[in-house]
């Protein structure tokens, strides 16, 4: 039987995404809004690329949640995109009160389903959706890591003039200006990135990762989408095909990294369970202290949700 994603949110992203699954022919799609007419539209369109580009998917779009009934993943993107001048922290108390109905509702019609969010900013989204879902730790996971460590990785290829494909690296933190791209474990090729480029160009290159997003706001007057859905396909690809990919996304920890109750980004194994295990890495004296400042951050929007939306 052919597997099902729903995508709540049918706009840059979620529209990127649905392609991208279809595209993967990973599983069957359903697109949802609040748009009436804007879902079924692009399903429709998306449908119609099918015999061109030779995929078998079926795409729907719908402001219904009844169409999502017994989805394997949900892919939450629905919200508010980053206009420019805005921090993603602006976003807070708008996209919660989508994500919280969007959730519900998912976990109300999937409740074995894997989330994984998209709407910003990240890492609180991804509490409140935890929260409102009641749904286990590992069913409920950030995508920014993926996408972060993509644009680490470009910035990187472009420096050195290498294959993307060729740069193993990691980007952990908060989904914002304080995350951090982990220098000690940059690799090309197997040789660590302190062998071939020198402090000032990669602290330049981590500096421009951090406002990897800041940047595509400024250039495009709305946030990035085409490599955001990307990265979200890439862990459901892991997910659904149990493939079990070591990848930087956003979890709920208990104690991992010495941080408690909230959601930042960490390396996990994603395979058919959601998060299968966090993986705990040894970094230098300054990558923990920028870890500690990126968590802090994260935990603040979560203060303000717990204030505001009132939940514990
Ligand atoms: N339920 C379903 N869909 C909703 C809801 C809701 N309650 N509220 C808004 N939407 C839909 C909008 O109608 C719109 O079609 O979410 C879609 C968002 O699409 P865009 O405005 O194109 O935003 P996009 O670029 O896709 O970004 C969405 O992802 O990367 C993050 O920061 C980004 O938080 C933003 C999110």
């Amino acid at each position: 039987m052919r597997k099902k994603i729903t995508v709540v949110g049918a706009g840059n992203v979620g529209a990127s995404a649905a392609i991208n699954i279809a595209y993967k022919e990973l599983a069957d799609v359903v697109l949802v809004d609040i748009n009436e007419g804007v879902p079924s539209g692009k399903g429709l369109d998306i449908a119609q690329m099918g015999p061109v580009e030779g995929y078998d998917v079926k795409l729907v779009g719908t402001v219904d949640y009844e169409a999502t009934k017994d989805s394997d993943i949900v892919i939450i993107t629905a919200g508010f995109p980053r206009k420019p001048g805005m921090s993603r922290d602006d976003l807070l108390m708008k996209n919660f009160e989508v994500v919280k109905t969007a959730a519900e509702n998912s976990a109300k019609y999937s409740p074995n389903a894997i989330i994984i969010l998209v709407t910003n900013p990240l890492d609180a989204m991804c509490w409140a959706a935890f929260k409102c879902t009641g749904f286990p730790k590992e069913r409920v996971i950030g995508m920014a890591g993926v996408l972060d460590t993509a644009r680490y990785r470009t910035f990187l290829g472009e420096a050195l003039q290498v294959s993307v494909e060729s740069i193993q690296a990691l980007v952990l933190g908060g989904h914002g200006d304080t995350m951090v791209p982990l220098v000690s474990l940059t690799s090309v090729g197997g040789i660590p990135i302190t062998q071939l480029l020198d402090q000032p160009t990669i602290d330049a290159i981590v500096q421009r990762t951090r406002d990897g997003g800041a940047e595509l706001v400024k250039l495009m007057g709305t946030s990035a989408y085409y490599a955001p859905a990307a990265a979200a396909v890439e862990m459901a690809e892991s997910i659904l095909k149990d493939k079990k990919k070591v990848l930087p996304c956003a979890a709920y920890l208990e104690g991992e990294y010495g941080l408690n109750g909230l959601y930042v980004g960490v390396p996990v194994k994603l395979g058919a369970k959601g998060i299968e295990k966090i993986y705990e890495v040894e970094m230098t004296e300054a990558e923990k202290a920028a870890l500690a400042k990126s968590a802090g951050a994260v935990k603040e929007l979560i203060d303000v949700l717990k204030d505001k939306a009132g939940i514990a």
